[in-house]
């Protein structure tokens, strides 16, 4: 079969979150808003860690990368949303929708494993206080969060070259705000098996391998905190965790509720809606669930507040 005579669109039509005209001024205020505030949220974060010397632990420069993961990550869907309302035109060419996919992929994927990292950090911190600055090393860091990059890169690219083999040739209606895996399988007139298997198989290993070694980590630090013998040790080495542990049950949360089902029951009115939660609303606590939960960073705000 030659695919060259097969592929004649090139351009999509994203549906958006809404399609009624009168909700498009406040569905872009609403989007614009949120964008805005995780770049300015995630930018404090990174800055602040970079310029406190007392934020140069490896929990804060996995946070900080977290943050840059989170910037790119949002930055791969909303703009692209926010200019086809503006414009009013709903076009995205074949390109930026592979673009779409690669960074999407690649920057929930790198979300999924620093949040593996972090996890591991706190089991480290927790179980091991006394070895943790040389098991936690600098060189170590570098280590995970390079391997994260890696793996990552792996997946996005496997993911997206997979689906420069599939022929776009009926309708080329994407039902959804950008250009997702799923929907855009579900346009194609090739067949999708292959697709469709690595998903279930690398993507769900890939997935679901951060999320087992997540919840690893979290069943002995839980382990090791009960053996913490008073009651003000066992909350104070807890409460170090409270805040990763909140960002991964909303992340995972989402994520599981999404993409862990079979395509023919993908609702995509109620995927767009959860997609949403974790594309734009996830990326955006982050920095607050963080800065407000950390007495560390409040000081650095607090700090960088009187000094204005
Ligand atoms: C990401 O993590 C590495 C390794 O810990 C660190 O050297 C680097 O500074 C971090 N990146 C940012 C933006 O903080």
């Amino acid at each position: 079969m030659d695919k060259r005579n097969q592929t004649s669109v090139y351009e999509f039509l994203l549906l958006g979150l809404s399609e009624h005209p009168e909700q498009q001024p406040f569905l872009f205020g609403l989007f614009l808003a949120m964008y805005l505030v995780t770049i300015m949220g995630n930018l404090f974060i990174i800055l602040a860690i970079g310029f406190d010397v007392h934020l140069h632990t490896p929990m804060y420069f996995f946070l900080a990368n977290l943050s840059v993961s989170d910037i790119g990550f949002i930055s791969t869907t909303v703009p692209k949303m926010l200019d086809n309302i503006g414009s009013g035109s709903k076009l995205i060419s074949y390109g930026e929708c592979l673009a779409q996919l690669y960074f999407f992929g690649l920057f929930a994927d790198l979300d999924n494993f620093l949040l593996a990292v972090m996890a591991l950090d706190r089991y480290v911190a927790i179980s091991y206080p006394l070895h943790y600055a040389t098991r936690m090393n600098s060189q170590r860091c570098i280590l995970l969060v390079a391997g994260s990059w890696v793996v990552t890169t792996f997946h996005a690219l496997l993911h997206t070259l997979l689906v420069t083999r599939l022929s776009f040739c009926g309708p080329s209606i994407i039902p959804h705000f950008f250009c997702d895996l799923y929907p855009f399988l579900s346009i194609s007139c090739s067949s999708t098996h292959l697709n469709t298997l690595m998903i279930q198989t690398e993507g769900v290993i890939g997935i679901n391998g951060a999320l087992i070694f997540t919840i690893a980590s979290y069943t002995c630090i839980i382990t090791a905190v009960l053996r913490i013998p008073s009651a003000n040790g066992k909350w104070k080495a807890f409460s170090t965790c409270g805040s990763h542990l909140t960002v991964v049950a909303i992340f995972y949360g989402t994520l599981t509720w999404v993409y862990f089902r079979p395509l023919s029951s993908y609702s995509v009115a109620q995927a767009r809606i959860v997609t949403v939660m974790y594309t734009v609303v996830t990326p955006m606590l982050n920095p607050f669930i963080y800065s407000l939960r950390n007495g560390d960073v409040k000081v650095t705000f607090s700090q960088w507040v009187s000094k204005l």
